[in-house]
């Protein structure tokens, strides 16, 4: 059996680093073992313009390594700019632009609902080639949360990528077999899709079964035992469509254990040991590199990273069950089976 593996420097496709001490106190959790990472701006208020984007990306430079590399992001509104969007995106300063439906997600009030009032967005990025995140829920009242994904590729994201040929779409953190089937169908090499550590780990079970656990809450929620299993198979398959994007996204613990709890599960701790234990359990330890290192420069036109990580197996690697920051201390994800993959720089 392997015991040391050797790893280009992984990357984080979709990332929550928050803002001020959080920021502070989570940044050292990616930055131990991740080179870039492209950062969600789903702050308050959110990151819309090219002016807030460089102000975030100083913030997080600042408090940062020195060697770890924030790919920006613009929060796409109704109101969004495609000029400032397409200057940002010539400057070399954001890699992507995020698209939140309304009122999907944590912070997403600033969303669209009208998806027509983002058509020239949309246009703009087709032709510069700019990918656009996709936190893909709708969010009609009607639609059971089970559903979401899967009605949001009928209703919303086909349509976009049928009435804008060209337009390169990450599907953020899918979560279900459809998911993973609707990429697949494409082989343009426009449609990428990262899924996450936890869900390739829990299922809705987890969250509900024997009490309601809220440190396995996030959005989109986690779905039924044979999506989990879609997207192992799909994560695990050394597809280049498919890569790494932890979503880890920390809130406080009052946030989380709450009567209306926040959602989101923070990974950023744990998750190269995690995704090393989920691959070995598949078979698939020589598939982690494409998953974590490779596909995902490769779908955003980047080179992989320069230098490598080494991970090694043995006696079984415990961690924290929290950080500490300045707002409060925030639960590592547990993924409810013992790890023995230990990450060396
Ligand atoms: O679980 C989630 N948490 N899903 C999201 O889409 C947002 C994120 C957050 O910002 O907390
Ligand atoms: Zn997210």
């Amino acid at each position: 059996m392997t015991q040391i593996l050797t790893l280009r420097r992984p990357d984080d496709w979709h990332l929550h680093l928050r803002d001020g001490a959080m920021l502070a106190a989570v940044l050292p959790e990616t930055t131990r073992h991740f080179g870039r990472a492209i950062i969600m701006p789903n702050l308050v208020p959110p990151v819309v313009t090219s002016a807030q984007a460089a102000a975030y990306r100083a913030r997080i430079l600042a408090a940062g390594d020195g060697r770890f590399e924030p790919l920006m992001t613009l929060y796409l509104t109704e109101e969004s700019d495609p000029e400032d969007i397409a200057a940002a995106h010539a400057s070399g300063l954001i890699t992507a632009v995020k698209l939140y439906p309304a009122g999907a997600t944590t912070n997403s009030s600033s969303g669209v609902a009208n998806f027509d009032n983002v058509r020239a967005c949309l246009e703009k990025m087709a032709e510069i080639g700019l990918p656009l995140c996709v936190h893909g829920e709708v969010v009609d009242a009607d639609v059971d949360i089970f559903d979401r994904e899967a009605v949001f590729i009928d209703r919303v994201l086909d349509p976009i990528r049928r009435a804008t040929p060209g337009l390169r779409v990450v599907m953020e953190h899918i979560t279900t077999s459809d998911g993973v089937d609707y990429v697949k169908s494409s082989d343009s090499g426009d449609l990428g899709a990262t899924i996450t550590t936890h869900h390739l780990v829990i299922n809705r079970n987890h969250i509900l079964v024997g009490g309601i656990k809220p440190h396995y809450y996030c959005l989109p929620v986690a779905k039924r035992e044979s999506h989990r299993l879609a997207l192992r198979v799909a994560a695990t398959s050394g597809d280049a469509r498919f890569f790494l994007g932890t979503d880890s996204a920390p809130h406080t613990d009052p946030n989380k254990e709450s009567a209306c709890g926040c959602a989101g599960c923070f990974t950023a701790t744990n998750t190269m040991s995690i995704l090393a234990e989920v691959f070995e359990q598949d078979g698939a330890l020589e598939r982690l590199e494409a998953f974590t290192s490779r596909n995902g420069p490769a779908f955003y036109r980047l080179p992989v990273n320069e230098d490598s990580i080494t991970l090694s197996r043995g006696e079984a690697v415990i961690y924290p069950d929290k950080i500490e920051t300045e707002d409060g201390a925030v639960t590592v994800f547990d993924p409810g089976f013992p790890l023995h993959w230990r990450v060396s720089n």
